[in-house]
């Protein structure tokens, strides 16, 4: 396995030396340089993906640039809910009119919504001037596959259903100097019925701890001091090493390394979350007082049909244990309003939960129905006025506790790390809390990257404003 991975990085690396050659020709004929465009749908493990992607193209000698008007413009697709494969749609038809005026112009198609069948039917019988298709089990395969499109005139589309293979060592453009994202483990074996997810990311892997460990020095001896471990279920961590090992040694591991000084990781299946991990995450100040917990529903019911493997007790339950062992322990959710036979009383259960923990803030979302999810075949689809009606209460009561929450910190002192100017008001930066909340300041660009000490002085909403202190 290993020498196969080394061999796979080296032959990219050769793809990317060709494509650089033939790009090079192309903008000295036409006297300009190559641009590309990313454009990341979804989660945070496309915005990596599409990270690791920027790499390539910069490595073939494409500039990046913000806008679609480039030569090569790629959409890294979500399909977790049906809006976000509309978006996709409504936009190709206007790339389209681009690549009309721009003879250079590629544009490729890469994520979660290529690992669907019908989706890639349906592009290739309607939207015939995408050059490349690929999916989310061989990014690391861009340069190739841009190689061969070089060679023909068809359309490239290269499809993996599932893979147990894992390619390092590849080159990375990362968005932010001084935080960075970095996957733990890739794909789910929870099979959510609700959730597309299992289908287009494939089975749980677990990367080697030391390449983990290994990839997190090299970023903090560039500049970085806060990383986030990536994993649709990161409590699951390491099931399937050759040498298991829990996600809570993983992380207990990973505060020892000199130089780093916060991390995150998300997300937290409830079913998994351990003891052990509690433990861990009360005893390295390293690690951030934030943790993102999704309950989906709070009805013991739905939550059986929704294959969570919880009851609503078993939630409060694990909440209760939480707060009482991490003090201001600030929790974030995510909750689906409108699942397959969803009565009134279940959704109230669902408002009951939202009341008792008082989360910092939930991310809320309408059922979306997945073709191939068991969900979707399921009956009693709930009417769309009254999923609509129930999704606006539960937004109510999430904000009005997320604004409350929010003041909870008013006139306390606490660390952040300054993330960028304020775009709103001159001569102010904002900071990042180890809760995950904003504060904005007065400062300067100098201070970006680096760790302060603000004091919160007013809660304004969702955000605190402050002013530093030595
Ligand atoms: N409909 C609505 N929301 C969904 N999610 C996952 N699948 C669906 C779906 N079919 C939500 C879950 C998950 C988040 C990333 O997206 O709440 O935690
Ligand atoms: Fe989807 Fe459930 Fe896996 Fe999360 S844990 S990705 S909701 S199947």
């Amino acid at each position: 396995m290993e020498q196969l991975i080394t061999n796979e990085t080296k032959q990219q690396y050769v793809y990317m030396d060709k494509c650089r050659e033939i790009i090079k020709k192309k903008a000295e004929l036409r006297k300009k340089p190559f641009t590309a465009n990313i454009k990341t749908f979804g989660c945070q493990m496309n915005a990596r993906d599409s990270e690791k992607l920027e790499g390539i193209l910069e490595n073939i000698g494409y500039e990046i640039v913000d806008s679609e008007d480039a030569d090569f413009v790629l959409y890294n697709t979500c399909t977790v809910r049906e809006n976000a494969n509309l978006k996709v749609y409504g936009r190709l038809g206007h790339l389209k009119k681009e690549k009309e005026k721009n003879p250079d112009m590629m544009i490729a198609l890469c994520g979660c919504m290529m690992q669907e069948e019908t989706v890639v039917e349906k592009i290739k019988e309607s939207y015939r001037f995408v050059d490349i298709i690929f999916g989310t089990h061989n990014i690391y395969k861009l340069a190739q596959l841009l190689y061969e499109r070089f060679q023909t005139e068809e359309m490239v589309i290269d499809l993996l259903k599932d893979t147990d293979k894992i390619v390092e060592d590849l080159p990375s453009d990362r968005k932010y100097s001084f935080k960075a994202g970095v996957n733990i483990m890739y794909g789910c074996n929870n099979f959510c019925s609700y959730c597309i997810v299992p289908y287009v990311r494939g089975r749980e892997r677990s990367r080697k701890p030391e390449d983990i460990i290994n990839e997190i020095k090299a970023l903090v001896e560039d500049g970085v001091v806060e990383v986030m471990l990536l994993g649709q279920n990161v409590n699951s961590y390491g099931k399937n090493l050759s040498t298991p090992m829990t996600f809570a040694q993983l992380l207990k591991e990973i505060t020892e390394i000199e130089g780093l000084e916060r991390i995150r990781f998300m997300t937290s299946h409830p079913k998994d979350l351990s003891d052990e991990l509690i433990e861990v995450m009360k005893s390295s100040p390293k690690i951030c007082n934030h943790l993102h917990l999704p309950m989906q529903s709070g009805s013991s019911r739905v939550l059986k049909e929704m294959n969570r493997h919880y009851t609503k007790e078993g939630y409060l339950a694990l909440v209760d244990k939480l707060k009482q062992s991490i003090p201001n322990l600030a929790l974030t959710t995510d909750i689906i309003v409108g699942f397959p036979g969803e009565t009134e009383e279940d959704f109230l259960d669902t408002l009951d939960v939202v009341k008792q923990v008082e989360f910092d803030n939930a991310y809320t979302f309408i059922y979306s129905k997945r073709t191939g999810t068991p969900a979707a075949t399921m009956e009693n689809q709930v009417p769309e006025d009254v999923v609509k009606e129930r999704f606006n209460r539960l937004l109510a009561e999430v904000q009005k506790i997320a604004a409350k929450k929010t003041g909870s910190l008013t006139g306390k002192v606490e660390t952040v790390l300054v993330e960028e100017k304020n775009s709103h008001e001159e001569g102010f930066v904002t900071g990042r809390l180890s809760n995950n909340s904003l504060v904005h300041f007065k400062g300067d660009s100098s201070l970006i990257g680096t760790i302060q000490t603000v004091a919160l002085d007013e809660a304004k909403g969702f955000y605190y404003i402050g002013h530093m202190v030595d």
